[in-house]
């Protein structure tokens, strides 16, 4: 076999082992035999350079600085969803749709609403070619580089695949971080004694904005894609359902959870299912998506400038607990600002334990009257830090008292000064 031919097939296999690994979860060979594979292509690329294309997985870990990103105008404005947040809002929806579809009851596909950052991947021949940020709707950041290094996301389609594709097709998806790699990314950041993130969603945006895409290969993100478009005149695929089973057979991460629903109560029950049940989930999701199946429905229905009328964003409430306050303390930032932090009965809430919550500064303090020994309701959205809601006065200990702002820091007994014209206090040392 020529250096070529031995070149493409190491290509094709090591594309296919990274599927088993990272798509489906389920590897064949070992990471030992896997390493071997991958040394073995880039030895020969490197005897043979002319050889190398940007779809060889070699390629995935860029050493391209680039000063910023370039501007991509989308082929087709990328518009938002609408949100619901009870079954009232969701029915008027459906109502809505079966008015617009002249009584006729529509089949949905119910998604889940993942948490991440928006992106539009480009594909030509079979390659991929170009991924870019949702932006504002009308043109994003082409990160093009910083995808590659994620490596569920197929550089090249399966090749026996290949010859049925449409010339360019466009996949929508959404760029995320597990839980689990959001705790590993946060530990290696207070480590090295930078900020952490506040949750999964800001450090997948943080990564993705990182010039250098050798650093970004370093951070473990992942993908999932949710949509699919060609351009037009070109084969399209009748429904979303159909998109999602094409997407999964061409070896892209599509999520499993997703079920086409044949009423709207079928819908709600698939929110109120995953309401419950979200922190099994190893990744976050904020909600689930429901769509009108057919795309001749969706066509039918069309869109406003702002969100499709065949679709909507079906919310979670935030995860809520009770627990004790048990004191607040005061921490001192770098600059020398003083927070209140209140510290808790421990309580579990959305799968992690929490002992400390926000209270944003005084004034929140102040409109909260939150007191020490008081019985506070606890909201978590996406971020690891909570936020105090409510105090439950009925449960209030007598002799309670409101919380008073310090004169003197506690750390180094200064006086304390509030910041002009902003509602922040300051150690003036
Ligand atoms: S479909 C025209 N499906 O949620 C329809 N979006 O609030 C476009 N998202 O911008 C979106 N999971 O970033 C769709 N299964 C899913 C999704 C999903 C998460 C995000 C997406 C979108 C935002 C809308």
């Amino acid at each position: 076999m020529d250096a070529r031919h031995e070149i493409l097939k190491l290509r094709e296999e090591i594309a296919r082992h990274d599927y088993l690994y990272y798509v489906r979860a389920e590897p064949e060979i070992s990471d030992q035999e896997y390493d071997r594979l991958f040394l073995r292509l880039r030895e020969l690329e490197e005897q043979s350079p002319e050889w190398i294309t940007s779809d060889s997985p070699t390629q995935r870990i860029g050493d391209a600085l680039t000063e910023g990103f370039q501007v991509v105008r989308h082929p087709f404005p990328l518009i938002s969803l609408d949100n619901s947040y009870d079954e009232a809002d969701i029915l008027s929806f459906h109502q809505r749709v079966v008015e617009g579809l002249d009584g006729r009851q529509p089949s949905y596909v119910c998604e889940p609403k993942f948490d991440g950052v928006a992106v539009l991947l480009r594909f030509e021949s079979g390659r991929f070619v170009q991924g870019a940020t949702r932006g504002d709707g009308a043109q994003g950041d082409d990160i093009t580089a910083n995808l590659r290094t994620i490596r569920s996301l197929p550089l090249c389609v399966f090749s026996e695949k290949r010859s049925s594709l449409p010339k360019t097709f466009f996949v929508r998806g959404e760029a995320y971080m597990s839980k689990a790699d959001f705790v590993d990314c946060n530990r290696e950041r207070e480590e090295a004694g930078d900020k952490p993130f506040a949750n999964p969603r800001n450090s997948t945006a943080g990564s993705l904005k990182l010039l250098d895409p050798a650093l970004v290969a370093r951070r473990p993100l992942s993908l999932v894609c949710y949509g699919l478009s060609t351009e037009s005149g070109q084969e399209q695929p009748a429904t979303q359902s159909e998109s999602l089973s094409r997407l999964r057979e061409w070896g892209f991460p599509v999520s499993p959870y997703w079920v086409k629903a044949a009423s709207i109560e079928n819908v709600i029950e698939y929110w109120s299912r995953w309401q419950d049940h979200r922190d099994e989930l190893p990744f976050e999701i904020d909600g689930v998506v429901v769509k009108v199946d057919s795309l001749a429905d969706q066509r039918t229905l069309g869109q406003t400038a702002r969100a499709p009328r065949w679709a909507m964003a079906f919310k979670f409430s935030a995860r809520q607990a009770k627990t004790v306050l048990e004191r607040i303390v005061l921490q001192l930032g770098r600059t020398g600002i003083l927070t209140p932090v209140a510290e808790l009965q421990p309580v579990p809430l959305g799968g992690v334990v929490i002992r400390r919550a926000t209270l944003h500064n005084f004034d929140e303090l102040k409109r909260l009257d939150a007191r020490e020994g008081d019985t506070v309701l606890l909201e978590r959205g996406g971020d690891v830090i909570p936020k105090i809601v409510a105090v439950d006065d009925a449960l209030r200990p007598d002799h309670s008292k409101p919380f008073r702002i310090p004169r003197k820091c506690p750390s180094c007994d200064a006086p304390v000064e509030r910041v002009e014209g902003e509602v922040a206090y300051r150690c003036t040392n």
